[in-house]
């Protein structure tokens, strides 16, 4: 069962107009200028739109489920054929780039393109998330979680900055009622820009991740008291912002000198928010990660108490609710070597890492066997309208994509 040769030129074409359909769909934005596509937006609906008859014109069945997934079905040379997924997400960060997430969508709906009607001993779903980054709600993976029928009622009534839960988002958006289950399935294979400097400055195109670093995202609030600027002694204040600066401060200094920890304080809110008066409440959110849950754990415990001991030396008390817990998850052995002889067989070396950024496959992993293929991020950009992938790289990725399914079970 060999795939017709494709040649070069032809598998660069395939990977320009990948990159050209990316660029595409980012304009499907909620602000204008950038690219920004959060869980359910309005935006989103382009998306579904472009994408699925992108996915259609390839010979897939589409529809969009009921957590708001993009889903192309290619049968299998029969009906009870087991199911090959290959995903990833179509949400962004504020001010993406182009290619995070939606990338491995597009990718796959060219794998089955370029297998021209061909059938194999497994059917092959490409799925686009609807949910990856957390943007919308504080915690991430509403997707894949919905599909593997892992959100709970707590996280459904989940509200967002405007009061909307989750499922009143998805009541709004329009989703059926009830999400299909999935069937038995081969595993889970997701392409991924690596969003990090590594294979850039190994000289190399594609990375098989071995392993999905845990991470641990908590909103904290201090809350001191409001006060004029003017008049309040600096040794009378409780001030909230001051205090969360210093904290802020010794996180750093805590990541940097633990090896291999990175830990981030994305957002932050300040009240009143006038310039004459003394901030009485910070919410902030911090996000900690490591390859080694206890390491990062260790330190999630670490920074709360340092949080609290500098709050109670201010005045200023301090509450904090962790959102998501996500254990370090290995991908799986067998489609290791697997993705790492199709990489082989391709031409190029498979760099074996850990992936520092959460993805899909960490959800989809709990229930099948799932791979990630990782492409060279030029820069090291990511999370940034600068994000980019060369051609060659999406060629090579799509190569190695058609050499793994040619020699799965
Ligand atoms: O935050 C992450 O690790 C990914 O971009 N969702
Ligand atoms: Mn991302
Ligand atoms: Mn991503």
């Amino acid at each position: 069962m060999g795939t017709a040769r494709i040649g070069a030129h032809k598998m660069l074409a395939a990977a320009e107009e990948c990159i050209a359909r990316c660029r595409a769909l980012a304009l499907h934005t909620e602000e204008p200028g950038f690219t920004t596509r959060t869980f359910l937006a309005p935006s989103m609906r382009a998306v579904h739109r472009d994408l699925g008859a992108w996915m259609h014109d390839a010979g897939m069945t589409v529809s969009v489920d009921a957590v708001g997934n993009l889903r192309g079905h290619y049968a299998g040379i029969s009906e009870a054929a087991p199911v090959l997924w290959i995903g990833s997400h179509l949400d962004t960060v504020p001010h993406a780039g182009a290619f995070d997430g939606i990338l491995g969508v597009v990718m796959g709906g060219k794998l089955v393109e370029l297998l021209a009607g061909r059938r194999l001993p497994y059917a092959i779903e490409v799925v686009g998330f609807s949910e990856e980054e957390g943007v919308r709600f504080g915690f991430p993976f509403i997707g894949s979680r919905g599909l593997i029928g892992d959100l709970d009622p707590a996280l459904l009534s989940h509200q967002d900055s405007g009061g909307v839960s989750v499922l009143e988002a998805i009541g709004q958006y329009g989703l059926p009622k009830s999400q299909d289950t999935w069937g038995p399935s081969v595993g889970y294979l997701e392409f991924h820009i690596e969003q990090g400097p590594v294979l850039e400055s190994l000289g190399l195109s594609l990375g098989v991740v071995t392993a999905i670093a845990g991470q641990t995202r908590l909103q904290l609030t201090f809350e001191g008291r409001a006060g004029h600027a003017g008049t309040t002694p600096m040794n009378l204040r409780n001030d909230a912002l001051a205090c969360a600066a210093e904290w802020i401060g010794e996180v750093e200094a805590h990541a940097c000198k633990t090896s291999g920890l990175v830990a981030t304080v994305g957002k932050m809110e300040v009240l009143p928010g006038a310039p004459n008066v003394i901030p009485s409440l910070v919410k902030l959110t911090l996000d900690v990660r490591h390859e080694t849950d206890a390491t990062r754990q260790n330190a999630v415990v670490h920074c709360l108490n340092r949080a609290r001991e500098i709050a109670e030396k201010r005045g200023v008390c301090v509450t904090s609710r962790v959102m998501l817990d996500q254990a370090a998850v290995p991908m799986s052995e067998q489609f290791i070597a697997r993705l790492s002889d199709a990489v082989m067989n391709v031409g190029h070396s498979p760099q074996l890492f850990t992936s520092g950024a959460g993805h899909d496959a960490m959800v989809m992993a709990r229930v099948m066997p799932a791979a990630m293929l990782f492409l060279r991020s030029p820069g090291g950009i990511s999370h940034h309208p600068d994000e980019s992938v060369l051609a060659s790289d999406v060629a090579a990725a799509l190569l190695v994509g058609l050499n793994f399914l040619e020699n799965l079970p």
